[in-house]
């Protein structure tokens, strides 16, 4: 009982690709997601047939490693290649590399291994909190400083690299480099190479920007090779030395550079969003902040400094965090590719290489998985709650041997610096933000401000 996977009207030769706006195409097809209570539709966008699932069950049978892979071929992910290469992220699944810095690398991102980072993450989390405690009553850019927060963290507790961005007004040259190839590299997936061809100082500033991300981190490993920087325990240390036990080879310099390039990027920019998401929440959750301040007043009373102990036993706030993740997942989509021709949902048939993009926004809302899906109700994540949950409902951190790395790094450095910065600060928005996301690779609220002010001269 096969049926057509349904799909919007498109046109001749262009399919949809005309259809998909240039700014903010994830919520462009989350939108479109609506239309398709089916749980899937299809799109052609550059001349590659897309097929989005936003159905728990659906998404079971796409995160089946044994019939779905990361393919980096024909997605946007192939043009971001063009600056962080054979990386973790971007790395075929059949290149030696992937699995070279996989087994290399995962040791260091152990619940174990955050441990001995979290001196350095808490040091930079007191550089945030000592900012805005110069701040009182004034408005801060929230997710410009939480990203400082991230950049700064990934970069010493990863590379022993400071950025110092709390010093600076503006954000650092690598951010606006980064954002610039981006988007660049989202754009040129979207459009047929014809046009990208035309678009002849667009590419002139996109080979800018890739040379001052890998001159930033060339001069990183070089000061490491020449004994300066931190201890040789941390990623770029193991990158350096580690033989990968499987092949008896080591990480190439390329290779090398272009982990660290992924790691600064993957490392920092889904985090600020994270944090970034939270405090939003907060904000239009009264409730719910208030259950997190009554935790730290608890756990944390008066100047007390958070060990890495204390950290771990909070309850409420790694709640809102898992909240958050499933309201605004800071990487919306992620794709799989067909490893034969199968058929999902008993119907709809898929041929061998068909580009599959699970919408991790309409899952995470998905009425068959959630209740009240659109409420943000942190009580969804105590145990007896998450034990019913569906088992594929819920990837903000993606599937499989592809899944994030760094999870357990995020959610440590989050909880952190959330914990401070309530043990710290009071907001106000006088302004009454309206969420305004911005999609890059990942997403974040664009022009986020609140009022800071520290609680003990309130209280
Ligand atoms: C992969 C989300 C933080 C490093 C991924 C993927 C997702 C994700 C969805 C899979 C992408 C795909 O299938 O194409 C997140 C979120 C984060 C976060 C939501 C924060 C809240 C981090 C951090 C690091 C990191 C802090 C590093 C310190 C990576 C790497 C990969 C990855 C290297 C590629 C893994 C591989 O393919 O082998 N992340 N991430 N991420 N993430 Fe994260």
């Amino acid at each position: 009982d096969l049926r057509p996977i349904p799909s919007p009207r498109g046109i001749p030769l262009l399919g949809h690709t005309t259809q998909v706006p240039g700014t903010n195409p994830f919520a462009y097809f989350a939108e479109l997601s609506k239309q398709f209570p089916e749980g899937i539709f299809s799109l052609n966008i550059a001349g590659i047939e897309q097929v989005f699932v936003t159905d728990p069950d659906l998404v079971a049978e796409v995160c089946d490693e044994t019939r779905f892979f990361k393919q980096i071929e024909k997605t946007p992910l192939n043009h971001v290649r063009d600056f962080t290469g054979a990386g973790l992220f971007t790395a075929h699944q059949h290149e030696e590399e992937w699995g070279m810095a996989h087994r290399i690398l995962l040791p260091a991102f152990s619940q174990r291994a955050m441990k001995a980072y979290y001196g350095q993450m808490l040091e930079i989390a007191q550089n945030l909190a000592g900012k805005w405690e110069g701040r009182e009553g004034q408005p801060v850019n929230i997710t410009d400083d939480y990203t400082r927060l991230t950049l700064d963290t990934i970069a010493l507790t990863g590379f022993g690299y400071r950025f110092d961005s709390f010093d600076k007004e503006e954000l650092h040259p690598f951010l606006n480099a980064l954002l610039g190839a981006l988007v660049e590299s989202l754009r040129r997936s979207q459009e047929l190479p014809v046009m990208t061809k035309m678009r002849k100082a667009d590419a002139k500033k996109y080979g800018e920007n890739i040379q001052l991300m890998r001159d930033l981190v060339d001069s990183v490993i070089k000061e490491r090779r020449q004994g300066k920087g931190s201890g040789e325990e941390d990623l770029l240390g193991l990158m350096l030395e580690a033989t990968d036990p499987e092949t008896g080879k080591q990480l190439t310099d390329d290779n090398v550079r272009d982990q660290v390039v992924t790691f600064l990027i993957a490392g920092h920019e889904t985090t600020s969003g994270l944090l970034s998401f939270a405090t939003y929440s907060l904000m239009r959750n009264p409730h719910v902040l208030a259950q997190a301040y009554a935790e730290v007043d608890r756990l944390l009373p008066g100047d007390t400094v958070p060990d890495y102990d204390t950290i771990m036993q909070l309850d409420v706030i790694p709640r809102i965090l898992e909240e958050t993740l499933r309201l605004w997942a800071p990487i919306p989509l992620f794709g799989k590719t067909a490893r034969e021709d199968t058929v999902i949902g008993g119907r709809y048939e898929l041929k061998k290489g068909t580009k599959v993009l699970i919408l991790e926004g309409p899952l995470h809302t998905h009425p068959k998985a959630w209740e009240r899906p659109e409420e943000f109700d942190i009580d969804r994540w105590l145990p007896e709650n998450r034990v019913q949950q569906h088992p594929h409902a819920y990837k903000p951190f993606g599937n499989g041997v592809r899944a994030c790395i760094g999870r357990q790094f995020a959610l440590t450095e989050a909880r952190l610096a959330l914990a401070l910065v309530l043990q710290k600060f009071k907001f106000a928005d006088p302004n009454d933000y309206k969420m305004d996301v911005r999609e890059a690779l990942t997403r974040k609220p664009g022009d986020f401000e609140l009022v800071i002010r520290t609680r003990q001269d309130q209280e």
